[in-house]
């Protein structure tokens, strides 16, 4: 029987609700302008071909392309939720770590074939799409998301963030073991590109001066930023954003935090090949774009408890499911989920039953109080595994949530 999960208050994705209707069908109606194509993404691969050591077959490879080095979980500011006010969340957090500023993580030559891979003229038709206007703002042709296409035809990236010492880097700055989550999660951009239209051009601040006094007002009146994602909190636990691109004399883009005090706090612009972490699941921000005519791309990777770490992850589906995102695809995307999620849980499953026969060896007594707690925890799981699903689950977004103070959070447990 299908019945009880059909009688919801929201059946279907609408328009006035903020969703993609067409989420099933690709999401064609935000699909990336032919001069956008034409003009700037073609411009972007003509750069990358013409670099004299290019070469379109690079592997991955840790030694040569991750630049991290061990004494930069020292020198890296980082900050704790604690440290930023926070004292109630949406959710359990995986750990007391908030975020992390700016630290070298690839190489340029890693950023150049992850940008060529994400740029095929075949990714942008089938993995790129304009942002949901529920949630941004003063976007033009020029911004978009992308990604989910790294798995199928982005073997260099999907090896960059599948590997170990990436998952290694972030499990030690967040003091948890951390993993990639699925594909649709794993290399998304948001892009925001310099226009090549010099009619368009003239309409856009050029002068330092110009560019300051916006971003004066832009400071003064948050509510006029502009943004491919406003604010919003993750579905992935941590985000790990690398900076791919970012023009010289950019202005503005940052990504914003919201403090304990309802402030913003803007985390400093990473370099090129630079990472920043935040436990976005939990922290509220937003993604600005630039004020200037300026390319800005980063990638951003969710990772979260992995198999076997002991933890389930505390993954959702409420900002990136194909009715929200319409960069994502309906059926790689529920897919991916499922499998993930199943994957997650078989090892969780493991581990609790080998623990339990573990204990029973040693002669302990079965503990029953504690095995009802794990036996629920995963039922809540499963539970959680289907219930934003589209059938099911359509409620207006951006949902409430994201614009309640974090004092006003209804309690979690
Ligand atoms: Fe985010």
């Amino acid at each position: 029987m299908t019945v009880a999960y059909t009688e919801s208050a929201y059946p279907v994705p609408l328009k006035e609700n903020g969703l993609i209707v067409e989420y099933k069908s690709g999401a064609h109606s935000h699909d990336i302008p032919q001069k956008t194509r034409d003009l700037e993404i073609a411009h972007m691969l003509e750069l990358l071909k013409a670099k004299p050591t290019f070469n379109p077959n690079l592997k991955f490879d840790p030694k040569k392309h991750l630049v991290f080095k061990e004494e930069y979980y020292k020198t890296t500011t980082t900050a704790t939720l604690e440290d930023l006010g926070i004292t109630k969340t949406r959710t359990a957090p995986i750990s007391g770590f908030a975020a992390a500023h700016p630290f070298p993580l690839i190489s340029q030559e890693a950023v150049d074939m992850m940008l060529w891979e994400a740029f095929q003229p075949n990714v942008i038709e089938n993995y790129a799409r304009l942002p949901n206007s529920g949630l941004s703002k003063g976007t033009t042709r020029l911004d978009f998301h992308l990604g989910g296409h790294c798995r199928y035809i982005a073997p260099f990236t999907w090896d960059l963030y599948n590997s170990p010492e990436v998952s290694e880097i972030i499990s030690n700055f967040v003091g948890v073991k951390l993993g990639p989550m699925f594909n649709s999660e794993l290399g998304h951009m948001n892009v925001s590109l310099a226009s090549l239209d010099p009619e368009e051009v003239k309409e856009i601040p050029q002068t330092k001066e110009d560019l300051l006094a916006k971003m004066e007002h832009l400071d003064k009146n948050k509510d006029d930023v502009p943004s491919s994602l406003g604010l919003h909190y993750d579905s992935g636990t941590i985000a790990l954003v690398i900076m791919l691109d970012l023009g010289e004399g950019a202005v503005g883009g940052e990504t914003g935090i919201v403090t304990g005090d309802d402030k913003m706090f803007r985390v400093p612009d990473p370099k090129i090949g630079y990472a920043t972490l935040i436990q976005g699941i939990v922290l509220k921000h937003v993604a600005t774009k630039p004020v200037s005519n300026s390319n800005r791309i980063t990638g951003v990777t969710g990772y979260a408890a992995a198999p076997g770490s002991g933890k389930l992850d505390n993954c959702r589906n409420t900002s990136n499911k194909p009715s929200v995102l319409p960069r994502a695809i309906h059926t790689p995307y529920w897919s991916e989920w499922i499998e993930y999620r199943f994957k997650n849980l078989e090892a969780h499953l493991k581990q609790e039953r080998e623990k339990v026969m573990e204990r029973f060896a040693k002669g302990a007594e079965f503990d029953q109080l504690a095995m009802i707690d794990t036996i629920k925890e995963m039922e809540k799981y499963l539970h959680d595994s289907w219930k934003e699903m589209e059938a099911v689950h359509n409620p207006p977004y951006p949902p409430a949530e994201f614009n309640t103070p974090y004092q006003d959070l209804p309690d979690y447990e």
